[in-house]
């Protein structure tokens, strides 16, 4: 038996996204996103599920808020739904979209919840994506345009911001890969992107700085961790080249402002050809107060040549796995996390996401999730390591609150410590929200 014990000033919290849980697509004046677009078209989404009533949360937000009181939490992550604000991307500020969002953070602030707010969480409007989305650098000029309307209406009441969530997503898995809106598939135009994202982020903090807001910002990439099968060189080298898509090619420009080598070669190879406009790299180099981490999943690795776009293939060891398939892997979330103090320094980190998919559902009134109490111990025991490590961890917030729309899984797949019937939408806390809000009360729980 070991406890496994937080330092007392240590922030926990929860996290969910607009497009996830809020539903009322059609409500407060809101306009329409890419997701909107995306999930209606067919064999995008599994089951042809949408985001239009989701968790109804747009609704809901005060019986949500009791939620997280009853559990203790310190700090909510939850993010800005873009065309609520401009539901044209630009133009004219929409009242009712900024009204809905005083409600829910005046509503935290008076259960003693720190707000912590992001304002991309993928739902870009869709008139935006009309004319090239983030492809097109007007986007960049719209996104700085709506986070200082954010910034002047929310100033005082909100003291921590998050710029991007998970850039390698918004560029990669959506532009790239294809799995989520707007679903294109071309290396190119994925890898133009990442870089508007990198200078919008940059442009977007110079802003808030220039304002003199009182508070702190920072962004919130996605991590993973591949552990090389061996020590061959060609292994280690295939590792580090998935593990630099994540997390060099998305932080060495924040705190270096430069690129990684080893990947703008790779992404050469590939027939890649990155435009960097004049003063691009200054501005993406601006200093954060803050790095938000996201991390899931992780597993071990070799080189295989011609295997996928970075040539590696995964060692099937039979690691256990959620319900939607990703390897658990603890030590990733340690690797990880002590990877990036050593590259890029003493940086505050605030964990904004990290959780299990599991689809238990209630039984007499009680949902049995122990995979997911497992899940938690094993990423806590691992986080803990880190802070012991020197690791200037500041905050953990869980993924999720509520179990929600899943993106491309639709309502398929449950992440919540509080389970949600989407017939009623009847909210049921399930054991891992029990057993969170021991842990978090205690600031330490027995292994
Ligand atoms: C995203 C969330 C998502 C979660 C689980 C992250 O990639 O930020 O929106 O629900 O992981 O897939």
């Amino acid at each position: 038996m070991a406890i496994i014990q937080f330092p007392k000033d240590m922030k926990w919290g929860t996290a969910t996204a607009s497009y996830q849980i809020e539903g009322a697509t059609n409500e407060g004046g809101r306009g329409g996103s890419i997701w909107d677009t995306f999930s209606k078209t067919p064999g995008k989404v599994l089951n042809g599920d949408n985001g239009d009533v989701a968790c109804d949360s747009y609704h809901r937000y005060e019986e949500d808020v009791q939620l997280m009181k009853e559990l203790g939490i310190d700090v909510y992550r939850f993010s800005v739904a873009w065309p609520r604000i401009f539901p044209n991307g630009t133009g004219e500020v929409n009242q009712e979209g900024l009204d809905y969002y005083h409600r829910l953070v005046d509503e935290l602030l008076e259960a003693g919840i720190e707000p912590m707010c992001t304002l991309y969480h993928w739902d870009l409007p869709q008139a935006l994506q009309d004319k090239g989305g983030w492809n097109n650098r007007e986007t960049i000029d719209a996104f700085v345009n709506y986070s200082e309307t954010m910034f002047k209406e929310f100033s005082g009441k909100i003291k921590y911001w998050i710029t991007l969530n998970e850039p390698w997503c918004i560029a990669f898995l959506s532009n790239y890969i294809g799995l989520h809106a707007p679903g294109n598939q071309n290396l190119q135009l994925a890898t133009q992107i990442s870089h508007h994202l990198l200078v919008a982020h940059g442009k977007t903090v110079q802003k808030f700085r220039e304002l003199g807001i009182n508070g702190e910002i920072g962004y919130a990439p996605n991590t993973t961790w591949l552990h090389p099968y061996s020590n061959k060189l060609e292994d280690i080298d295939a590792c580090r080249r998935e593990v630099g898509w994540y997390i060099e090619w998305f932080m060495d420009p924040v705190f270096k402002g430069e690129y990684p080598d080893f990947m703008v070669e790779w992404f050469k190879k590939k027939g890649v050809e990155l435009v960097i406009e004049d003063g691009d790299m200054e501005t993406i180099n601006q200093p954060i107060d803050f790095l938000g981490i996201n991390y899931y999943t992780g597993h071990v690795a070799r080189y295989k040549e011609n295997e996928g776009l970075l040539d590696w293939e995964l060692v099937e060891f039979g690691y256990q796995r959620t319900d939607i398939g990703w390897p658990i892997y603890p030590e990733g979330f340690y690797n990880v996390l002590t990877h990036i103090t050593d590259r890029y320094g003493d940086v505050p980190i605030y964990i904004t996401e990290n959780g299990s998919c599991y689809n238990d559902e209630p039984v007499d009134g009680r949902v049995r999730d122990n995979g997911r109490i497992d899940y938690l111990q094993q990423h806590l025991t691992a986080l803990s390591r880190a802070i012991e490590s020197g690791v200037n961890v500041k905050g953990y917030l869980t993924w999720s609150l509520l179990d929600n729309f899943e993106w491309a899984e639709g309502y398929s797949k449950r992440f919540g410590i509080v389970h949600v019937n989407y017939r009623t939408l009847e909210r049921t806390k399930k054991d891992s929200y029990y057993w969170f809000k021991q842990a978090i009360s205690n600031k330490w729980f027995e292994l």
